[in-house]
């Protein structure tokens, strides 16, 4: 499975501690621990003896014990305990196999399989001038591509977003060039007028975005209000928005916010986007079907899904099948 070769986020690297934590990427079930030393290891939550969550478990600094006969596990998946019977020697049928896992923009990351490309680029991570803030998770009842199409598509403004990101009363946006890339695609020169852009917007005023589609499931966007509609001098923002396809028809959402405020309480930022992903979240999961149709003859498009309809067209190229159909 292609999604395999993909790096996607699970949890926040916040909440990894020395308690097992159960999630679920691509339908599959994975335990999350952290070890005495701190590094966070990503495990198949199942244990190779009879089949117990390894995720009721517990951590003992650097083994996981599984709950049912308390088969201990290294940090390298080797089982190295048997309670039972101590004086066994251990074969390798008794060792599991660890899942990859990185840590990057505040999130467990973990490959299923081979990893065929870097996870996906945030260049404002690095960018020191930029307050970083993780919001979410949200867990959403539709699948990944459903989400990062609403992330590209600005049509929805007026109606979802009213006097927020949009304004029923200037409903029109411009949507700008789009261009297919490695990782998906870039739109460049998109416009819209929006009352309230941001926490920090003073006035209504047209909002230049550029997006990119950073992987499958993943995708960013910079906002850039001209001078005099914000409180900040030299205000921009970029957020990444980062999914874990949990099932098919099921999600797990973040936002990585970067901005250049280092004032204001993160609380606040937090805030503002729940109160924005609080409008989108009930039109999304009303949406049927829930997986992305790729057929371009399934659903009816407008001018303004140039780029929602290129996102289709690079997930068909890249073969993807996890939340689509
Ligand atoms: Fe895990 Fe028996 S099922 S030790
Ligand atoms: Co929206």
């Amino acid at each position: 499975m292609i999604e395999h070769t993909h790096w996607l986020p699970v949890a926040a690297a916040s909440q990894v501690g020395n308690a097992p934590l159960a999630v679920t990427l691509l339908g599959q079930a994975v335990v999350l621990w952290r070890d005495a030393t701190g590094q966070a290891h990503a495990w198949p939550d199942r244990c190779p003896h009879r089949g117990a969550r390894l995720s009721l478990g517990r951590c003992l600094g650097d083994r996981l014990e599984c709950p049912y006969h308390g088969w201990q596990f290294d940090v390298a998946g080797r089982c190295v305990e048997l309670p039972a019977t101590p004086l066994t020697v251990i074969p390798a049928s008794h060792h599991l196999a660890p899942h990859a896992l990185q840590e990057a923009h505040g999130l467990v990351w973990v490959c299923l399989g081979e990893a065929a490309r870097p996870l996906p680029a945030f260049e404002a991570e690095t960018d020191g001038r930029l307050r970083k803030v993780l919001c979410g998770p949200y867990d959403v009842a539709t699948s990944a591509p459903r989400i990062v199409e609403n992330f590209l598509d600005m049509a929805h403004f007026g109606y979802v977003h009213d006097e927020w990101l949009g304004s029923r009363a200037r409903p029109e946006v411009t949507i700008g060039e789009v261009q297919a890339t490695d990782t998906g695609l870039q739109l460049r020169g998109a416009r819209a007028w929006q009352p309230q852009s941001s926490l920090h917007a003073t006035a209504p005023a047209q909002i230049e975005y550029a997006y990119e589609v950073t992987g499958p499931y993943s995708a960013l966007l910079t906002k850039v209000p001209p001078k005099d509609a914000v409180a900040l001098a030299d205000y921009r923002e970029s957020i990444a928005l980062f999914i874990c396809p949990v099932t098919p028809e099921s999600s797990r959402v973040w936002f990585r916010q970067a901005m250049a405020d280092f004032d204001t309480p993160e609380s606040r930022f937090q805030a503002f986007q729940h109160t924005i992903f609080l409008q989108d979240q009930p039109v999304l999961e009303s949406q049927v079907p829930k997986c992305l149709p790729l057929d371009p003859r399934a659903e009816a498009h407008s001018a303004a899904d140039r780029a929602s309809l290129a996102y289709r067209r690079f997930l068909q190229g890249s073969g993807i099948t996890f939340g689509v159909c």
